[in-house]
């Protein structure tokens, strides 16, 4: 049956009563089970043999959100053998019965969205909207792939040659391991996840440690749509069962999304051949970012400036797209800076159960030092003009803006993740260009311009996987803005995109001679 058109699940509007109660109820509900100790059981075959994991609300830090038992490296083999032996058969089923599968659980992930949303308000210290999108994103996945599988089927063929027949078959690569990380702790799961399963692939998940109760429940809505049990397992666990599954002879694919240093020690171990291996792995890897928004002399700066804080600031900077360069034309750089820093100040820091919050936590003790530590290189490096670092409960750094940065600063080169901008100046806009090319990374850009000269030479000449021009830099919609970066943000087909869902296939032509 010929699939409906897809559509942006759409995010909620919590400025309506009965949107607001329902999620307030949800988070009231999620705070009864706070503490709770997760049921691999309920989802697993094999009995996890490690320790436990715990997860707590960044917001305070006190607060145990729940507990899950791990797994550890030589589990992995029980856990290939369960899902060698489910391969064949979901392999088999046909294209729409998966498809129905992942729609189905998109329909569970809807009802149940502001569960879900709530669980991210206290497991990553999400605020209320960037736990809503993050759920609404997840369905986009589910949706999206569902369909964009359902497009390969039946073969296409290929040439109108007479007397010949070519067609090409999209099959499942084969077991696959999905790595994946905190800060969008649904949404990037699921999409990963999802593409693997209506592929035809058996899926090992690993969430992130800091995400196991929200990857808990994602495996729970597709057992519950109707994946087999131990064709996706739910794997938690920490860096070294990560590694077990990437170099597990039986694992053909790996998609992980997270840190550069991560993602290319990923690469390279996969690189090797393990005794009894028969593939070459492909690795699917989103990086990380050092993003910049370019601002210039034509630029509305009361949008500039909206659009530089809410990148630089939404989920305290905690995602792989935010802005943590803004390289400003000399021409308006002063008067800029000052309205930039009016509006930081302005910005309410607070709990992410609180939906006046708007910049909440960041995920853990060692993020916050992390970004502490950035701050004082900041310090050093150039000149601190708006410092919140201090405010804010739990594990908060309010967002600091510092100036002079120049670009052989590491404040100008290094992924900081965290609620910190870079502001740079440029005498011309090639110049600006050049500063926001000259990083190893090429995930996000922004260029905020009133000039179609400047407009048309970005389009040009910035190299980033998503170019944004007048808006904020975060926020790709599934199908609207595939996302992905290139050089050291990343390998691999766009999220969101045609062409992602092909990487965890195998192209087969057949030819007849008719
Ligand atoms: N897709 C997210 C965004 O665009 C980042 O992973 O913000």
């Amino acid at each position: 049956p010929a699939e409906a058109e897809f559509m942006n699940e759409p995010v909620s509007d919590f400025s309506r009563v009965p949107v607001r109660q329902a999620m307030a109820a949800a988070l009231d509900h999620r705070r009864a089970l706070l503490g709770q100790r997760l049921d691999v059981m309920k989802l697993a075959l094999h009995p996890p043999t490690g320790p436990d994991l715990s997860s707590f609300n960044p917001s305070r830090p006190g607060e145990l959100v729940s507990v899950v038992s791990s797994y550890q490296p030589p589990d992995v083999a029980s856990l290939v053998k369960a899902a060698e032996r489910h391969a064949d058969a979901w392999k088999e089923r046909s294209v729409a019965d998966r498809v129905a599968v992942m729609r189905k659980a998109a329909s569970l992930m809807r009802a149940q969205r502001w569960e879900l949303a709530a669980l991210e308000v206290y497991e990553e210290g999400k605020p209320w909207r960037e736990a809503d999108a993050d759920i609404a994103e997840a369905i986009d996945f589910l949706e999206y792939y569902a369909r964009d599988m359902a497009r390969l089927d039946p073969p296409p063929h290929l040439g109108r040659y007479p007397g010949e027949l070519n067609e090409l078959y999209w099959t499942a690569r084969g077991l696959t391991a999905v790595i994946a990380p905190w800060n969008f702790p649904l949404a990037i799961p699921t999409g990963m996840v999802a593409a693997a399963l209506v592929a035809g692939n058996p899926v090992l998940f690993k969430p992130s440690e800091r995400a196991s109760a929200i990857g808990y429940q994602l495996v729970r809505i597709l057992l519950d749509a109707g994946v087999p049990k131990g064709l996706l397992q739910y794997v938690p666990g920490g860096p070294d069962l990560g590694r077990e599954l990437v170099i597990s002879a039986a694992v053909r694919t790996i998609a992980f999304t997270g840190s550069k240093d991560v993602g290319l020690s990923i690469i390279e171990a996969a690189s090797t051949l393990q005794p009894g291996q028969h593939v070459v792995k492909r690795v699917i890897a989103e990086m990380g970012g050092k993003n910049a928004i370019i601002v210039d002399e034509t630029a509305d700066l009361d949008e500039a400036v909206t659009g530089v804080v809410q990148s630089f600031t939404s989920y305290a900077g905690q995602k792989c797209s935010a802005c943590s360069r803004v390289i400003v034309s000399d021409m308006v750089h002063d008067a800029f800076l000052d309205r930039l820093s009016d509006a930081v100040m302005s910005l309410r820091i607070g709990t992410a159960d609180d939906p006046a919050t708007q910049v909440g936590p960041v995920i853990d003790s060692r993020a916050k030092r992390r970004i502490l530590d950035y701050i004082e290189i900041g310090r050093r490096e150039g000149r601190v003009v708006v410092d919140r670092s201090t405010e804010g409960p739990g594990y908060t750094v309010g967002p600091v803006v510092i100036a002079d940065i120049e670009p052989n600063h590491r404040l100008a080169q290094e992924e900081i993740f965290g609620p910190v901008l870079a502001v740079m100046r440029a005498a011309s806009f090639e110049q600006a260009l050049h500063l926001a090319n000259g990083t190893a990374y090429a995930l996000t850009g922004g260029l905020y311009s009133r000039s179609p000269r400047h407009i048309a030479r970005a389009r040009e000449a910035f190299d980033v996987g998503n170019l944004y021009i007048n808006r904020a830099i975060t926020g790709a919609l599934v199908g609207r803005q595939p996302f992905g970066g290139h050089r050291l943000s990343g390998v691999g087909a766009k999220a969101g995109g045609d062409d992602y869902v092909k990487q965890f296939l195998v192209a087969r032509v057949v030819s007849e001679q008719t």
